[in-house]
């Protein structure tokens, strides 16, 4: 079955009760032994739950690896991940990865003596100089948040596992829709399911993705020693948005193109991060190992922090929020918001200045969208809506 059919059918099949279609909500903590020693496959929902293990097959298997396991927040799968290493481990990973990562990287480094080197991944030579005897594997995040950098992903495999280090990618801004890491060599697959997976904005959830059955095994035992599984509710919400992945995915990436050419043509803008742009550096290599480009689009305004505060402040289809990935559209400042949690010298280094702004586009009527951002962006000799429309901006 092709992946929007899977999205659908995989992980649905499991009332046996009454035959329901859709996977019902096990909302159980224990579940009745048969006999002694004897159960129907659970025993507690801590270590595993039906309507859990369903969402760990359709993720598992849109992804194309061997196993999942679903957990309370993106946080906690990353936390779960980590559970794989030990002190005096080493990890390399992405300058410009999601803020919460690198405050749970610097929290390891300094409570369990995992240290990480931080580099741009673009530069292959920096992180084969960056490779210890004690480098146990690659954190590699592409499109980083917020810049919308792209890494290699085949590349960062390869010189991974020639010094038999780990592939890991945070897939959470494409979703298996728009690329399939374990295509290009990686070895897991991490996810916060409360972005595009689920994509209606009302779960906090995550997922890690194996594609080698001693690291699903190990990864379900980290779950349940460590107490991270997601709740069933939870799971079943992110079933239900799974189902519409591809169609919103389609939407979103409309949407974000067309806002993207926008932004690219407004004299208040001073740069646009959107790697479906043909301008853009990491046009190619995105073209080449993700099926899409998605629904994230940044930019930097051409102004200071006041300037950026008139935008986010006069906006009213996008909402001023963290967090992306849902249908309606939001916006937010990396610097105080998404990416606070970074060390400043980090964030620095990886260029999130305070001029950036971050887009999560939605699935709403693009002209909507447009006309905001136009209204917001107007501190300046902003051009119009209709310039967007039949201008360069549209043949861009
Ligand atoms: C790329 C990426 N990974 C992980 C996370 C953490 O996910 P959660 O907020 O579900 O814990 C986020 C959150 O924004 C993210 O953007």
């Amino acid at each position: 079955m092709r992946l929007q059919t899977r999205s659908i059918h995989v992980g649905v099949d499991k009332d046996t009760a009454f035959n329901s279609v859709i996977t019902p909500i096990y909302q159980t903590s224990t579940f009745r032994f048969e006999d002694v020693g004897v159960t129907k496959g659970f025993d507690y929902s801590r270590t595993n739950n039906p309507t859990r293990k369903a969402l760990e097959e359709s993720i598992a298997s849109l992804e194309g690896g061997v196993g999942a396991s679903c957990v309370a927040t993106g946080m906690a799968a990353i936390t779960t991940a980590l559970h794989l290493f030990r002190n005096g481990d080493h990890l390399i990973c992405t300058h410009d990865c999601y803020g919460g990562t690198d405050r749970l990287l610097r929290t390891y480094r300094e409570q369990f003596g995992i240290e990480t080197t931080y580099v741009n991944m673009n530069r292959l030579d920096e992180v084969v100089d960056a490779i210890r005897p004690q480098t146990k594997a690659f954190w590699i995040e592409t499109p980083s948040n917020p810049l919308l950098n792209i890494i290699d992903i085949r590349a960062l495999s390869e010189i991974a596992h020639e010094h038999n280090a780990l592939s890991i990618v945070d897939n959470t801004f494409l979703s298996p829709y728009n690329q399939r890491p374990f295509e290009l060599g990686a070895d897991l697959v991490i996810h916060s399911t409360t972005k595009y997976l689920n994509g209606h904005s009302d779960v906090v959830g995550g997922a890690v993705v194996s594609n080698r059955e001693d690291l699903a095994t190990r990864i379900q035992w980290l779950t349940n020693a460590l107490g991270q599984g997601a709740s069933p509710f939870d799971c079943w919400l992110v079933l239900r948005g799974i189902k519409t992945l591809g169609p919103r995915m389609k939407e979103h990436e409309k949407n974000a193109r067309t806002v993207a050419q926008f932004l690219n043509s407004h004299t208040s803008v001073r740069r646009v991060y959107y790697p479906g742009l043909i301008d853009n550096p990491h046009h190619e290599l995105a073209k080449r190992q993700q099926y899409g480009f998605g629904g994230m689009v940044s930019f930097e305004v051409d102004g200071g922090y006041e300037e950026v505060k008139h935008v986010l402040r006069s906006v009213r289809v996008f909402t001023l929020a963290e967090s992306l990935g849902g249908v309606e559209s939001l916006v937010e400042h990396p610097c105080t918001m998404s990416h606070a949690s970074m060390h400043p010298e980090l964030r620095e280094k990886a260029g999130i200045n305070e001029r950036v702004i971050r887009l999560s586009v939605g699935i709403e009527d693009v002209a909507d969208l447009i006309e905001d951002l136009d209204r917001a962006l107007r501190f300046r000799n902003a051009i119009s809506f209709a310039e967007v429309c039949d201008g360069p901006a549209a043949r861009a």
